[in-house]
């Protein structure tokens, strides 16, 4: 088993390891002292693939439990069912020492996370996440939220889980469209400061190498959470590809899903970089190559005006300021502020 630790206020681990599905009761007992009522908040699909085993496997550890679930998919992170699992937890007589499991991908983890946060002021939870994405990149560093119509994760607390169970097992009944989704975000890694994990994606046999993988970037979003845990400095590095790629998935209703939309937004930062001569052409054309060679999209059919409109209600805007990370190298990022008009003209720049 592969255990970090994220050294936030407070301090977790993130435990990796097949099978640790099966050891949920022993695990969660072991972080929370004595059995509690547990509430499993999840979404329809991860419930009908998982809900019935960590229900039995917290029950045979001595829990009560109760399982709420949301409509599956990013449409469903709104003020309305998040309202709708607080209520969930009222109704079920939830305590300070209770704990709220949040299982499934970025959607019910940001939302239960967020839940756990205000619900009588905060009640402690556990992460079990069971897409890729969510296990190198959501359920790791306390971000937690809902979207609001104006945008995504507009309303949220950073709020930090008492554990992070990461059982790359659950991984097999993912299908490949969204395992492509954790695979933008790992590659994402790579071009921030891990040049031989991104050659594993552009050359080596990467699905042969998944556990590895996942605790490569838990191991560095844990570095980048210690450093700035408010994301009010490095932390913002995370954001590679997000500014661009938030305004697509937006733009797109949600139909190009995060990852996807990262993905494009990395190549959209990469050629901007190279306009800009912060990078030579070769940094652009690697990205591409990788990402296609992984079967992820390399381009969207928006223009700057409609992505530029998009980009401006993202919350990584600071009054008049925006930061876009761009990559210097592969392996070399850097953090640049620049005023709004800066950026509409970056936005075509990137968009051509
Ligand atoms: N997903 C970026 C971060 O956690 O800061």
């Amino acid at each position: 088993m592969k255990i970090i630790d994220v050294k936030t206020s407070p301090k977790y681990q993130v435990k990796i390891a097949a099978g640790l599905m099966d050891r949920l009761g022993e695990e969660m007992l072991a972080v929370l002292g004595k059995p509690c009522a547990v509430a499993i908040l999840t979404d329809d699909t991860v419930d009908a693939l998982y809900g019935s085993r960590a229900e039995e496997g917290l029950k045979a550890s001595g829990f009560t439990v109760c399982r709420f679930a949301i409509p599956h998919g990013e449409g469903s992170k709104t003020l309305a069912w998040w309202g709708k699992m607080l209520e969930f937890l009222a109704e079920n007589r939830l305590t300070r020492s209770d704990c709220i499991l949040a299982l499934g991908g970025g959607v019910p983890g940001d939302m239960a996370g967020f839940a756990a946060a205000c619900y009588l002021r905060g009640i402690a939870f556990v992460q079990v996440p069971t897409t890729l994405l969510s296990m190198v990149d959501s359920s790791v560093g306390g971000k937690t939220g809902i979207d609001l119509p104006q945008g995504k994760n507009l309303a949220g607390a950073f709020y930090q889980p008492k554990l992070v169970l990461c059982d790359p097992d659950l991984l097999s009944t993912l299908p490949e469209e969204t395992l492509l989704d954790g695979v933008a975000e790992c590659v994402k890694y790579g071009i921030l400061d891990d040049e031989p994990l991104f050659r594993l994606f552009a050359e080596g046999d990467w699905k042969a190498q998944l556990p590895e993988i996942i605790a490569r970037c838990v191991q560095a979003k844990a570095e980048v959470v210690r450093l700035d845990e408010k994301d009010t400095g490095c932390r913002q590095k995370l954001n590679l590809g997000h500014t661009f790629g938030h305004a697509i998935e937006k733009q797109s209703d949600f139909a190009i899903s995060h990852g996807k939309g990262v993905a494009i937004g990395m190549v959209m930062a990469a050629k901007l970089a190279c306009q800009l001569n912060l990078c030579d052409e070769s940094v652009p054309r690697r990205i591409i190559a990788c990402l296609e060679r992984v079967g992820l999209p390399i381009s969207a059919d928006y223009s700057a005006g409609v992505l530029l409109s998009a980009a401006l209600s993202d919350k990584k805007r600071a009054g008049s300021k925006i930061t876009v990370v761009l990559p210097e190298a592969v392996g070399q990022c850097g953090l640049y502020p620049v005023p709004i008009e800066t950026f509409a003209q970056w936005m075509k720049l990137a968009v051509e």
